[in-house]
């Protein structure tokens, strides 16, 4: 345990070393600080997040570790190690603005890297790496965890720049899942932090399945104690367009307004169900039941029931 837990060590040490180094760049290219500042980004902000550069070249890495070689360069996630045979390896993140992942400690266990254009992907990830699992962190959690406990809750968002448009225009107790749904490990994490959780996903079809998904994670953790609710935007917006567009106290009404858990179950469980008919109203209850079994046993589960069975 011990041997691991060195090797843990070494692999974010590793990605320390580089977030410094891309954040140097930064200061450096005209081209990634126009890029921030265009999608509002301010040097304040820039900074709270750690946000930097990876330069464009195949192995611009090599110059901060001389010893590119490393296999720890390989294991942490920063370099491939392409497979034609031959072995040859060349830096993960090219030519991309860089947001370093945190853990909890603050360590960096991995980045997120985008594209300055519209090319595929648009985001790259850190890999599954032993330091890293996609499943189980959270962006901004690190940044946002004092002002999650000061605030009362945790506003969940599905981006990178959700969170940091959202830190900057007066909401820092923002957190995005990673390229990923939003598993129970992601709200257990959560829960550690505050009673209150509030989804903020996309408002497109895929923000609505997130939220969708998110339900199921979280109906285990809906205690009497705790709150949890969703967040939905106009279509065509994600937290950052609309922060952006309409200001923090139009962001702020949507958190009051916020749909909660209970309702937005009969929501889910009614939909495609004609509730004017028999047909329907049966239908929904036996679409409610495998959701309504998640929930842990108390008052909120009880007046769940009566109101299904009301319908
Ligand atoms: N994501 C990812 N890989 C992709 C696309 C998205 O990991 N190829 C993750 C990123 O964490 C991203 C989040 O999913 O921040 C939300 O994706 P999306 O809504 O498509 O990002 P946009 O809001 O369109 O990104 P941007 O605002 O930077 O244009
Ligand atoms: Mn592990
Ligand atoms: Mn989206
Ligand atoms: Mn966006
Ligand atoms: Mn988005």
């Amino acid at each position: 345990a011990a041997q691991a837990r060195e090797k843990q060590a070494s692999l974010t040490d590793l990605l320390e070393k580089a977030g410094d180094a891309y954040r140097k760049q930064l200061s450096q290219s005209p081209k990634a600080i126009a890029y921030l500042k265009g999608r509002g980004v301010s040097g304040i902000t820039a900074k709270r997040f750690g946000l930097g550069y990876a330069p464009e070249g195949w192995r611009s890495l090599a110059s901060i570790f001389p010893a590119y070689d490393d296999a720890k360069l390989v294991e942490c996630g920063l370099v491939i190690e392409s497979d034609d045979g031959e072995g040859k390896r060349y830096d993960r993140f090219r030519d991309r603005v860089m947001f370093p992942i945190r853990n909890i400690k603050g360590e960096c266990i991995g980045f997120g890297g985008r594209v300055f254009g519209d090319e595929k992907p648009k985001y790259l990830n850190s890999p599954e790496t032993p330091v890293f699992h996609k499943g189980r962190e959270l962006y901004g959690l690190f940044e946002g965890r004092t002002a999650i406990r000061e605030q009362g809750y945790a506003l969940v968002t599905e981006g990178y720049m959700d969170v940091v448009a959202l830190a900057q225009l007066g909401f820092p107790n923002a957190v995005a899942t990673l390229g990923t749904a939003c598993t129970p490990d992601h709200v257990h994490k959560l829960f550690r932090f505050t009673d209150t959780v509030v989804f903020s996903f996309d408002g497109d079809a895929a923000g609505r399945r997130a939220a969708r998904k998110a339900l199921d994670g979280a109906l285990a953790y809906a205690t009497d104690t705790r709150s949890i609710k969703f967040l939905f935007l106009p279509a065509e917006h994600d937290p950052d367009s609309f922060v952006r567009e309409y200001g923090a106290d139009a962001f702020a009404r949507h958190v009051h307004d916020a749909t909660p858990l209970s309702r937005f179950l009969l929501e889910a469980a009614s939909e495609l169900c004609d509730l004017g008919q028999a047909e329907g109203r049966a239908r929904m209850s036996s679409n409610a039941r495998p959701l309504w079994n998640l929930l842990p046993d108390g008052a909120l589960k009880r007046q769940l029931l009566a109101e299904i069975a009301d319908k």
